[in-house]
């Protein structure tokens, strides 16, 4: 199915996305307006994105409420969606570490529910955001394919992710709710505020932004399947309407490997900061090595193919943090 066949099937439908002001919600959330669905319900606490984020559209229905709570999943479900995406969590592996049992609510009971409110509202399609980069582990071997899931997780949200995986499988199979599983990987772009629990590409840019040096953690040698944005929104909304979807676990990556040391000289060279590199010690749950996605079974089952090469997507994303500096400088914590 081309994209345009993709966006047309949510015309006229009422979408629920939880999470929805995050940083991959709020690019979701812009393509279901642009598509013209009738309704995007968003369900987000704000817990780990600014207000700002989420588009403010009148198509745009702000639920702001926990994915933990029954009145607001009540309030969600009572718009009767008819496509679930599922993004709300806790994010990411630090903040695991540092608060295991939160992790554990938000990404495994959270799940849980609104999987169960999909269930007894009767939704055509429930989209779960997991992650490549929790459920092959740290041993897989590459490329990093979708029969492969590992028992030996690093952290706490990776195991929840796997849990988060293993109740949609359980929903599917027992009460036949039609649900599909995007396995995203080392997502960046727009959209992402940088902060102490946040990604190495909005953090090593605003660092940058400030004249500091780039911490690499390890030896930089260590390389990532870094995935733009809009390639994730692009796969996203075929999972959720392309039957070929139902039941699988798909990966959407950019199918490429990137050096950590390369990605920090890149940013500085964009930013033109010159304080160069630091190295640190490897964070002690940091165990993988090196991250390469298969992403043949999502070009097969969905015609998905990425658009955005790593250096084009820096450069969105700088600019990005720059024409949005003045208001992150409000929120951003390390
Ligand atoms: N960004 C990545 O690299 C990446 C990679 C793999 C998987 N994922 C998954 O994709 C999804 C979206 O990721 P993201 O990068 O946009 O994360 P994000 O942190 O930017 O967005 C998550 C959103 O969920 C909201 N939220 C948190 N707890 C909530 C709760 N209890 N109730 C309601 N809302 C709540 C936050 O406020 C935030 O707006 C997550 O499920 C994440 O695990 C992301």
């Amino acid at each position: 199915m081309n994209f345009e066949d993709v966006l047309k099937k949510y015309e006229g439908k009422k979408v629920l996305v939880t999470g929805g002001a995050g940083c991959i919600g709020s690019n979701l959330v812009r393509a279901l307006i642009k598509a013209d669905a009738e309704k995007i319900i968003v369900l987000d606490n704000f817990s780990s994105s600014p207000r700002w984020n989420l588009p403010s559209h009148p198509k745009v229905l702000l639920i702001e409420g926990s994915v933990l709570s029954e009145e607001h999943l009540r309030r969600a479900f009572s718009e009767k969606p008819d496509y679930v995406f599922h993004l709300a969590a806790h994010f990411a592996n630090q903040n695991s570490v540092d608060h295991p049992e939160t992790d554990l609510m938000v990404n495994g009971l959270g799940t849980l529910k609104v999987l169960h409110y999909s269930y007894l509202t009767g939704v055509e399609r429930f989209v779960y955001a997991s992650s490549g980069c929790s459920v092959y582990g740290s041993q897989a071997p590459l490329p990093l394919r979708e029969d492969y899931v590992s028992l030996h997780l690093d952290t706490p949200y990776q195991i929840h992710k796997l849990l988060g995986e293993l109740y949609c499988n359980y929903f599917n199979d027992y009460y036949s709710l039609p649900v599909a599983i995007a396995r995203y990987f080392n997502v960046y772009g727009p959209g992402e505020v940088p902060g102490k629990y946040r990604n190495v590409i909005p953090n090593f840019i605003w660092w940058a932004m400030h004249g500091q040096p780039l911490p690499i953690t390890g030896t930089g040698e260590e390389t990532r399947d870094f995935t733009f944005v809009e390639d994730i929104v692009d796969g996203t909304l075929r999972m959720g309407v392309m039957k070929e979807a139902i039941g699988e676990a798909i990966n959407l990556a950019s199918g490429t490997e990137t050096k950590i040391i390369d990605l920090a000289n890149w940013i500085n060279e964009l930013t033109g900061n010159k304080a160069g590199v630091v190295f640190k010690p490897r964070r002690s749950w940091d165990r993988a090595v090196r991250r390469r996605a298969s992403i043949e079974k999502a070009r097969k089952l969905l015609g998905y193919e990425p658009k955005i090469d790593i250096k084009t997507g820096l450069k969105l994303t700088y600019e990005w943090i720059l024409e949005n500096k003045a208001r992150i400088s409000e929120v951003a914590k390390f």
